[in-house]
């Protein structure tokens, strides 16, 4: 079902309950009201009576039946007096013998003093009212029976004028909720029309709105969703790019060393020379394409978190970098708390390695290398510092970027495909974690992850 539909019905179905228990409080009340204002006029109708019966109850019975049927005619109502032991003196209406013992509901009450309606088959509604007195010879009590069908009338007349009002509000309120649910979902229904109008080729969103509200903040989230999904689509579009044109220049490369081998076949030197450019250049091949599946891969692989020391980091990463250190004269220095926590493995220890080998490939001999593992509260902090070229702040936006390389790296070491940190950025975001850089051209770099501990 639609949500303005669902918010109409809502708001009926709420208006419906609302008014319901409106008609039922105020129809009880009118009830009670109009009871109350019969019962009052009754006990002084009988009040009145009672001053004259008194005198003749209980010596004088003939009396009091004459005064009896004298009021009776005049309010046309049946008086009965009855005895302390409710039964009865005198009727009015000479109906009932001395000493009857009448059975009505309203005598069973212990010192019932006024009115109760109820309905008879014979007579509709009846009113009886019954009044205690006392004498100095003997106490009694004075019952009062009337039709009260006038009273039954009102009510129903004031019912049927309720319910009537009701329904023209509840029609009134009916159309009113329509318009009202109406606005409300407009906007989204604004929203949607213009999603449905977004497709691969014209991917924008946009719509003026001014309250601030939660639709408000749908609107923005969408725009930004759709933003970042161009952002995203123009950093896979110039991915593509760059990588073609990267993996472009090494194929050239050995195209035209192929296409010119034959001829230096006669000069071993240079066919030598040939041949081991053509050994670099695969070489270089096919680690940019291994990094590249790597970058694609990350993303879908779900990580498979699990302990690891500082001790497993520092083994590892000494077993990858001893040999290269040792030629390049780099001394790794390790400055390790002794502390665990869980990562994915083999994302993370391939991060630390690119960031270990940027610090040494980047750095001149006989240079000192510092690998720091420390923990902040429930976070843990990897530094890889180093003295080498550092990264000038025209650079340092762009060394995630995957094939960024910096002009100094370049001339610096030819080596390098330029996806290294960019795998570092992959690993750090999929662990939820931050990186930090410290650097100045020429002195040296410090990378900074902190991971938080989960
Ligand atoms: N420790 C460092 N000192 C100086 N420059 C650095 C350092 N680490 C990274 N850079 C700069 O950032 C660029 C990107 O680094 P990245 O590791 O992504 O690529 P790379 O080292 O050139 O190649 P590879 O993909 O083989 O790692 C480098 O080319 C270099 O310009
Ligand atoms: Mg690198």
């Amino acid at each position: 079902m639609r949500l303005q539909s669902q918010l109409w019905l809502l708001f009926s179905g709420l208006f419906l309950i609302v008014g319901f228990t409106v008609y039922m409080f105020v129809s009880t009340m009118y009830e009670q009201r109009i009871k109350e204002g019969y019962e009052q006029l009754s006990m002084t109708q009988g009040a009145s009576i009672l001053d004259q019966l008194k005198s003749t109850y209980p010596h004088s019975q003939n009396r009091s039946i004459g005064y009896l049927r004298r009021y009776s005619e005049q309010l046309e109502i049946r008086l009965i007096m009855l005895d302390d032991d409710n039964t009865v003196y005198a009727d009015s209406f000479q109906q009932l013998e001395e000493g009857t013992a009448l059975n009505l509901a309203i005598l069973n009450k212990n010192n019932f003093s006024g009115s109760y309606f109820t309905e008879t088959d014979s007579f509709g509604y009846v009113q009886y009212t019954l009044i205690p007195f006392e004498t100095i010879h003997r106490d009694g009590s004075l019952l009062m029976i009337q039709e009260a069908n006038e009273l039954y009338g009102e009510l129903t007349t004031f019912r049927s004028w309720m319910v009537q009002t009701l329904m023209i509000a509840l029609i009134f309120f009916f159309v009113i909720s329509y318009f009202v649910s109406n606005w409300f979902t407009r906007p989204i229904r604004q929203i949607i029309s213009r999603m449905k109008k977004i497709t691969p080729h014209t991917r924008a969103f946009s719509m003026k709105y001014r309250s601030r509200d939660e639709i408000k903040e749908l609107i923005d989230a969408t725009q930004n969703m759709v933003e970042e999904l161009n952002r995203y689509d123009e950093r896979q579009r110039r991915f593509l790019s760059t990588s073609s044109h990267e993996l472009k220049t090494p194929l050239t490369t050995m195209q035209f060393i192929i296409e010119n081998l034959p001829y230096v076949r006669e000069n071993q030197e240079l066919h030598h020379e040939f041949l081991q450019d053509l050994t670099f250049q695969v070489k270089k091949m096919k680690e940019m394409v291994g990094q590249l599946l790597q970058i694609n891969r990350i993303w879908d692989q779900k990580l498979q978190r699990e302990l690891i020391n500082s001790e497993d980091i520092q083994e590892y990463l000494l077993q990858s970098f001893q040999q290269i250190s040792l030629e390049k004269g780099i001394t790794i220095v390790f400055e390790l708390e002794q502390i665990e926590f869980v990562v994915d493995r083999a994302l993370f220890l391939h991060g630390i390695e690119n960031l270990l080998s940027n610090a040494i490939r980047y750095s001149a001999e006989e240079k000192t290398v510092i690998v720091r593992i420390k923990r902040n509260n429930d976070q843990m902090k990897i530094s890889v510092c180093d003295h080498g070229i550092g990264i000038s702040s025209e650079d340092l936006p762009h060394i995630f970027e995957p094939f960024y390389r910096s002009n100094d790296a370049t001339a610096w070491n030819q080596e390098g495909t330029g996806l290294g940190l960019a795998i570092v950025k992959q690993m750090v975001e999929l662990h939820k974690g931050t990186i930090q850089i410290d650097t100045v051209q020429n002195e040296g770099t410090c990378f900074h992850l902190i991971l938080p501990d989960s």
